[in-house]
């Protein structure tokens, strides 16, 4: 049992899909037609959280999941919906956790009515760039920038590399990689093997966690992430 937080302890996290529609009907995730993100990893993290005794707060985009008791949840649509509640949060919030899979790119423009199908054999859309949500919150100015901000990435080759970018690019102060090349892993599924790394004064410090529950893995990832509020 780790030792609880400091008082009015708050932990915001955003979990699940996020979706662009196109038209009426139809809508793009970050994963064009099929959406990996089950929200769970997401919502293990809350319940670890209010177990730890934090408030917490879940910014989520349509999952299935229930909502664990005590967590107050902010359901959300689109990045661009999922942004605004996240920089809401970001300066009230002690520990932020970027968990969420967001769309990287929304129609550019959402058409009135249902887009017909024609004759041609292709079909052009022009996108436009979301707004990367967890870099934004980790760029805030020392004010409002939350003490730890932690990211995800979800890698199939060289994981702990390329998370060690992410880290850097994103000025994040942890990242939580999943190797989801593995069968019976990550999307979707109960149980995740993930590389922690996170910041030192002087450089970054990585510890792999090996398949295991996502609700041991979220205890795992937040008693780091603890470690890392400053005293
Ligand atoms: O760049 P990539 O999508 O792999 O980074 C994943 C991390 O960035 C996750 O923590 C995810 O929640 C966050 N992210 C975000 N907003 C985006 C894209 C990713 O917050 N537009």
């Amino acid at each position: 049992r780790l030792t609880p937080p400091a008082a009015g302890g708050h932990v915001v996290i955003t979990a699940g899909p996020t979706r662009e529609a196109l038209d009426p009907v139809r809508y793009l995730s970050k994963h064009a037609l099929s959406n990996h993100s089950s929200g769970k990893m997401g919502f293990a993290l809350a319940a670890a959280a209010l177990e730890q005794g934090f408030r917490v707060t879940l910014i989520s985009g349509p999952v299935t999941l229930a909502t664990p008791a005590g967590v107050t949840r902010i359901d959300v649509t689109t990045a661009a919906e999922m942004h605004k509640a996240a920089m809401r949060l970001a300066p009230e919030s002690d520990v932020f956790i970027g968990c969420a899979a967001v769309s990287d790119y929304r129609a550019a423009e959402i058409a009135e009515h249902k887009r017909k199908k024609t004759d041609d054999n292709t079909l052009t859309l022009t996108l436009a760039k979301n707004p990367d949500i967890i870099a934004d919150v980790a760029g805030l100015d020392a004010a409002q920038r939350p003490p730890v901000v932690v990211g995800f990435a979800a890698e199939t080759r060289r994981v702990e590399r390329y998370a060690q970018d992410k880290l850097a690019g994103k000025a994040l102060d942890m990242i939580v990689a999943n190797d989801v090349s593995a069968a019976g892993l990550g999307f979707g599924s109960d149980d995740n093997a993930a590389w922690l790394l996170w910041r030192t004064g002087s450089g970054t410090e990585s510890a792999r966690q090996p398949p295991q529950p996502k609700t041991r893995l979220a205890r795992a990832v937040l008693q780091r992430a603890i470690a890392l509020l400053p005293a």
